[in-house]
């Protein structure tokens, strides 16, 4: 089905592509969208006291608003990350901002969180939540500040407390790209003072059972800053890691009309880099905080090297454009062959396996 569609897709600029298909998500009945079911006991991953029914999930900015999530529950995600959500609406940059390559199966965007801002967010997640019987699987929600914003533990506080309360896991989004200023988020000293905050807040709003919190970093990070950021993140005791989110980097092979589009670069082109890095944090912090590991994951392999590399649980979101609706459901078969290739009995034990088996080599 998707395979017929496509082409009409591709002719379409890239967003518009994007709006009929979270509007065909939103309005088509359940019952007639494709449904890709991936429940195997061995995929099925508990953390932070979540259950993940499987382990890929769907990254955010592929549903901003959270309008479509019923759909895309249907199709098989363990997970869905909603956002980047900020306190106001904000058009984000002028359009065209993303750009589709699909002989390298890359993407670049420069959105700048455009959103509805979060009292309509929560509207949307208010009608999805009462629906009954809610869609197994786990709500993420991704938070961000806003393009005017000069004190940035404002906005990222407000929505902790506003959103919180409704959210499997909270996602603190430090490392796009297009928000002037917001990767200097991940430097040492700005990034203890918005965590402090943001957990004093948590603390504060969300009494005895808070939602865990994450932080999404970037992949173009120094060995310091890794190093910087992972002692902050155990000291402060953050509950996860989202690696990585898209890259300022060109590799060279990309076609130079591509390459030469300003923002972040996702997709293919970036699976070895955020796998470099889930690696390196992995050994750095020693496996201590939970890695979800994201970057142009196309089909099972990408997704088990990341698991292997270190990443607890993986998301993707460009290759859904470039495969369709069945990768999900796709990655999550071919994750059952690798498993038992290994001789895994659990997809537990294969997170972070390439540590071990270089440990033995050194040996
Ligand atoms: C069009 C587009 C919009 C995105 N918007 C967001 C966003 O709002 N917040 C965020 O944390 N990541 C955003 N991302 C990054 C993705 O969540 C993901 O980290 C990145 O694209 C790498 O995964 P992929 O190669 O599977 O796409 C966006 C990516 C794309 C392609």
């Amino acid at each position: 089905m998707y395979q017929s569609l496509k082409p009409l897709l591709f002719c379409l600029p890239a967003e518009t592509a994007h709006r009929l298909t979270l509007a065909a998500l939103k309005y088509t009945p359940t019952a007639l969208l494709p449904h890709y079911a991936s429940n195997s006991p061995e995929l099925k991953v508990t953390l932070w006291g979540r259950v993940f029914p499987n382990p890929v999930g769907l990254a955010a900015g592929f549903d901003k608003n959270a309008e479509s999530l019923n759909g895309l529950f249907h199709l098989g995600f363990g997970f869905i990350e909603a956002g980047t959500v900020t306190v106001k609406p904000q058009s984000g940059n002028p359009r065209p901002r993303v750009f589709r390559e699909p002989k390298f199966n890359a993407v670049i965007n420069r959105m700048g969180f455009p959103n509805c801002g979060v009292a309509a967010f929560k509207d949307n997640l208010r009608k999805f939540l009462e629906k009954k019987p809610r869609p197994t699987g786990v709500l993420g929600l991704n938070i961000g500040m806003n393009k005017d914003q000069t004190e940035p533990a404002k906005d990222y506080t407000a929505l902790v407390r506003s959103l919180a309360p409704m959210a499997d896991y909270l996602t603190i989004n430090i490392s796009s790209p297009n928000t002037p200023g917001l990767r200097n988020l991940q430097e040492k000293g700005p990034l203890t003072e918005l965590l402090t905050a943001v957990l004093a807040e948590r603390k504060a709003s969300c009494g005895e059972f808070p939602p865990p919190l994450f932080v999404k970093l970037a992949p173009d990070l120094t060995d310091a800053q890794i190093q910087d950021i992972a002692s902050v993140l155990l000291e402060l005791k953050i509950d996860g890691v989202i690696l990585s989110n898209t890259t300022l980097s060109r590799p060279e092979e990309l076609p130079t009309s591509f390459r030469e589009q300003k923002g972040g670069l996702s997709g293919a082109p970036l699976t070895d880099l955020s796998t470099a890095v889930i690696r390196q944090f992995y050994a750095v912090t020693k496996g201590q905080i939970p890695i979800i590991g994201v970057g142009g994951i196309g089909n099972a392999m990408d997704a088990y090297a990341k698991i292997r590399a270190g990443a607890s649980l993986v998301q993707l979101y460009s290759n859904l454009i470039f495969q369709g609706p069945s990768l999900p459901s796709m990655i999550n078969k071919g994750l059952l062959d690798l498993l038992a290739q290994d001789g895994f009995k659990h997809i537990s034990e294969a997170v972070g396996a390439d540590h071990r088996t270089n440990d033995r080599e050194a040996i």
